[in-house]
């Protein structure tokens, strides 16, 4: 009671009301500008075309996971040392197409500020070259055989954990390319950069359950054990599920079998909402987004829609090489006879799972995906109207069509086999160590050079020995005679 009669007796003063007046519109002045520098989202920028939408677009990482786009952008400037080599992100094999300011697989949307996400295309675009000295091609959709997404992380860690990870240092380096307005400079020398180190280095910890396994390597990542123990809040286990990209083109032919190397889902529209969330989009975003999924315009439509429809229809891309017609066809037949059955459209076991006990490859990313795993991952979406049902922890690798497949190396689930003429030897005959990642095309063996100079420099090396990286199994066609194997490789480059 006299506690209200004192307030009223001082509202009542004048000296207080303006002084209660002017921290009044303080705050809303402070509202207004922390929600415009912090939270103000504005409509993700637009592709015209699906493909860039596919390559540059949003999925929706920018808002929990995002980098605040100065920062990203002075990073390798401060640090290159922590990079393999000069060259910035390129060096980590990050893409880039003329005519875009970003990289292919990197986002910019500003919520308060502009920010950087990655979305599909950083693990499903990748770049091949005819000749060392040709520009690279840049194919949307495919396996990205070239980026390092741990070494992209492990780089920001470092950088995270280096004491010039500093506002005076970063803003220097951001003061030489532009000149930030006032408030900005503000907000990301008190704000952004100590809330940015501190939020690199909390994600170093949670991710520190990766050192004490096998490097991912180019073109290959650990793609559910960060979702299992982030997002599902399982406990770290000892499994491995190291795993090469897959191609995401012509997926509307394979509607119907099975996704992912070992079919841990069956329905295309989960897979794509789910690789979102495994990517760092939050449940606010994705319902957000999942509220327009029948849109049909693409200036509105969901951004996951968009993408489904572009991989559900994206054609993989022809055989850059001319291909000996009368080679193919007789390397049809041996394709019937020994292939066809678990790999041809229609084939009695296309889309199987082939128990390992038969395949034979390595089991590690099949024992990483529990049925506990999946379970969790089921419920993980209870009360949104995208809610998963689908997954499940299966016993054995999907026989995938091999559309586009001389572009699709290095070969298996783990990428343990460089060539298409490796995986047609022997397991014990297989190359037990290569470098991997660089991007000019072996046209003799269809795959990528994997020896020389350039490809060390540009890959890191792929050791068969390491948990996880097995080279063995699918002995199919391994005994064929030298030239039935030639016939066949000519025909699979009609794929
Ligand atoms: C950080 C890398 C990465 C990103 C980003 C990523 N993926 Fe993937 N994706 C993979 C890997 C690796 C696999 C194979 C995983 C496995 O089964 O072990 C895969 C598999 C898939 C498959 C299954 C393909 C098939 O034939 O079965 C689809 C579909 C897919 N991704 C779609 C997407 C979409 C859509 C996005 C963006 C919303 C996305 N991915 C983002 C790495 C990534
Ligand atoms: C009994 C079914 C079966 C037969 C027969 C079979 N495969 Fe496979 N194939 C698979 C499975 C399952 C995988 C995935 C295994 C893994 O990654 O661990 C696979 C993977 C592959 C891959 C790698 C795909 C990629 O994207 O990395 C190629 C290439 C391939 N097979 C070619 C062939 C050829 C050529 C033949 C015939 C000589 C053949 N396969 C016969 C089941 C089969």
């Amino acid at each position: 009671m006299t506690l209200v009669t004192d307030r009223t007796a001082a509202f009542k003063s004048s000296r207080f009301r303006v002084i209660s007046g002017a921290l009044l519109v303080l705050a809303i002045v402070g509202g207004v500008f922390a929600y415009n520098h912090f939270f103000r989202t504005e409509p993700a920028p637009f592709f015209a075309s699906d493909e860039d939408h596919f390559l540059f677009g949003s999925i929706g990482t920018e808002e929990t996971d995002g980098i605040p786009y100065w920062i990203w952008l002075v990073l390798p400037r401060i640090f290159p040392e922590y990079l393999p080599a000069p060259g910035g992100y390129a060096s980590l094999g990050v893409l880039s197409k003329d005519g875009h300011e970003m990289p292919v697989g990197f986002s910019k949307v500003t919520i308060g500020f502009e920010r950087v996400g990655i979305n599909c295309a950083i693990c499903h675009a990748a770049s091949y070259r005819l000749r060392p000295d040709d520009p690279p091609t840049v194919v949307a959709a495919a396996a990205s055989h070239q980026m390092a997404p741990q070494q992209y992380v492990r780089f920001l860690f470092a950088c995270a954990s280096d004491p010039r990870f500093s506002a005076d240092t970063i803003m220097a380096e951001i003061a030489k390319n532009y000149r930030l307005p006032l408030t900005e400079r503000l907000l990301y020398r008190f704000a952004i950069i100590p809330g940015t180190r501190r939020a690199i280095l909390r994600l170093k910890n949670q991710d520190a359950w990766m050192n004490d396994r096998p490097d991912w390597g180019r073109g290959r990542i650990d793609p559910f054990n960060p979702v299992k123990f982030g997002r599902l809040a399982q406990q770290v286990d000892a499994t491995i599920g190291n795993s090469d990209m897959q191609p995401v083109w012509n997926l509307n032919a394979h509607a119907g079998g099975v996704f992912h190397w070992d079919g841990l889902n069956t329905n295309l529209q989960e897979v794509v909402l789910s690789s979102a969330i495994g990517d760092g989009a939050n449940n606010k975003w994705v319902d957000r987004d999942f509220s327009r999924w029948n849109e049909t315009d693409p200036r509105r439509m969901s951004s996951l829609r968009r993408i489904q429809n572009f991989i559900g229809a994206a054609k993989p891309p022809k055989y850059p090489l001319p291909i000996d017609a009368t080679l193919a066809a007789a390397g049809a037949t041996v394709f019937q006879g020994e292939c066809a059955s678990c790999h041809a459209f229609g084939g009695a076991r296309t889309g199987a799972l082939i128990p390992l006990e038969e395949i034979g490859t390595d089991r590690h990313r099949l024992d990483m995906w529990t049925p506990a795993s999946a379970a969790a991952y089921n419920a993980y979406g209870e009360g949104h109207a995208w809610k998963f049902s689908r997954f499940r922890s299966t016993k054995g690798y999907a026989s995938v069509p091999l559309d586009g497949i001389w572009l699709r190396a290095p070969y298996l689930h783990n990428g343990s086999v460089p060539s298409l003429g490796d995986l047609l030897k022997p397991a014990a005959s297989r190359p037990t160590g290569f470098w991997r990642g660089y991007d000019v095309f072996d046209p003799i063996s269809v795959g990528f050079v994997t020896a020389g100079r350039e490809a060390e420099r540009a890959g890191t090396w792929f050791d068969t020995t390491r948990p996880g990286n097995s080279n063995a199994g699918h002995a199919y066609g391994t005994m064929l005679p030298a030239d039935k194997k030639r016939e066949l490789i000519e025909y699979l480059r009609t794929f």
